[in-house]
């Protein structure tokens, strides 16, 4: 085995183009091109997705070798996803993929974009800290996803359980549409939440079994309300918005790490990651330092270039595939659901 392998890393399951290249677990380059054609549609068009990677891909994949110093040549092998995502998005990664590998003659390794989000924490960056071990608690939230898991190692992990309606990050998007905020929603939530009341309205907590999560109860609790307040007060969202904001937001919060707490409880397991899109929402990452703190347990966050999608961190899952041999076979198929 090579002492250092370099991998290509491509990322194309949502609305982000991304191309990375990785030294074994060190990110030479990590470049993410963001979408905003989306943004007028109150959602990402799954159409206009696909054609927006697809102009993309090949000067991302150029520009990250170029940054990263290092030749196609050097390249020992070609990481992508393969899901979740979208269907159109994620065929015009592995297409792109798939033809590189079978240009410069390397194995490509197919990715499942959930598991990168877990395993981005093993990447070698002076920021991230490298305690982490196995096994560890992961509660991966984004805007398709919202799952709680024990993972024993890079290849073996169970799900204790995961969101029965809407992922996390839809109960962001999808109240700040009905507060009148922009796609994404998350980061405008958290944006104006800074300065409102978190206290100053409450919302539902789900009923729902222990490690699992609903949030359409939430968001049907939140028109309800608007539509309940600004009957007479045709202002009331405008005027409130901070505060609602802040409420909304504590209670998403609140519904997370109530389960998670559960978990630590139950399985005894002392370190903890939260990671995917919403991770980057900043009450959830400091009432997480208070949970760790109160149950004197380890949690690991990464910075916000990893925490969205990125293709770094489908190049770190790809280097554990790497070390074991884990390779696909040219016929594999990018899947919308894996
Ligand atoms: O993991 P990700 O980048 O893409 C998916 O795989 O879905 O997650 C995107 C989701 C969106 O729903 C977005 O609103 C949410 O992450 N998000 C946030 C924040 N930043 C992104 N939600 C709350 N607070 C944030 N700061
Ligand atoms: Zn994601």
């Amino acid at each position: 085995m090579k002492d250092k392998v370099h991998i290509l890393a491509i990322e194309s399951s949502c609305d982000d183009t991304s191309a990375a290249v990785l030294e074994n677990l060190k990110v030479k380059s990590n470049i993410i091109s963001s979408q905003n054609v989306h943004q007028k549609y109150g959602g990402v068009v799954p159409e206009l997705a696909s054609r927006d990677h697809e102009k993309n891909i090949g000067w991302l994949v150029d520009l990250s070798l170029k940054e990263a110093g290092i030749d196609l040549k050097e390249i020992d092998a070609i990481a992508v996803t393969q899901g979740p995502g979208l269907l159109g998005s994620l065929i015009v990664g592995v297409n792109f993929a798939k033809s590189l590998a079978m240009a410069i003659e390397r194995p490509i390794i197919a990715v499942n974009h959930m598991e990168a989000h877990v395993l981005a924490h093993f990447i070698d960056d002076p920021r991230i800290h490298q305690g982490l071990r196995f096994p560890f608690l992961a509660l991966t939230v984004s805007g398709g996803h919202t799952q709680l898991y024990l993972w024993e190692s890079d290849v073996q992990y169970t799900i204790l359980g995961q969101t029965l309606d809407d992922a996390a990050g839809e109960a962001f998007d999808k109240i700040a549409k009905l507060l009148g905020l922009p796609y994404p929603g998350g980061p405008m939530i958290d944006r104006l939440s800074q300065k409102g009341n978190a206290g100053k309205f409450s919302f539902p907590h789900p009923k729902v079994e222990d490690f699992h999560f609903s949030f359409s109860g939430l968001k049907t609790a939140v028109l309800y309300f608007l539509q309940d307040k600004t009957k007479d007060d045709p202002d009331f969202i405008s005027r409130n918005l901070h505060d609602i904001a802040a409420s909304v937001q504590k209670t998403i919060v609140d519904i997370l790490l109530s389960e998670v707490e559960k978990a630590i409880a139950h399985t005894g397991i002392r370190q903890w990651v939260i990671c995917g899109g919403v991770s980057a929402n900043s009450l959830l990452r400091s009432e997480a330092l208070l949970l760790a703190q109160k149950t004197k347990t380890e949690v690991f966050m990464l910075p916000l270039e990893y925490t969205t999608d990125n293709a770094a961190m489908i190049g770190a899952a790809a280097w554990f595939k790497y070390e074991r041999g884990l390779f696909s076979p040219l016929s594999f198929a990018a899947k919308a659901r894996l």
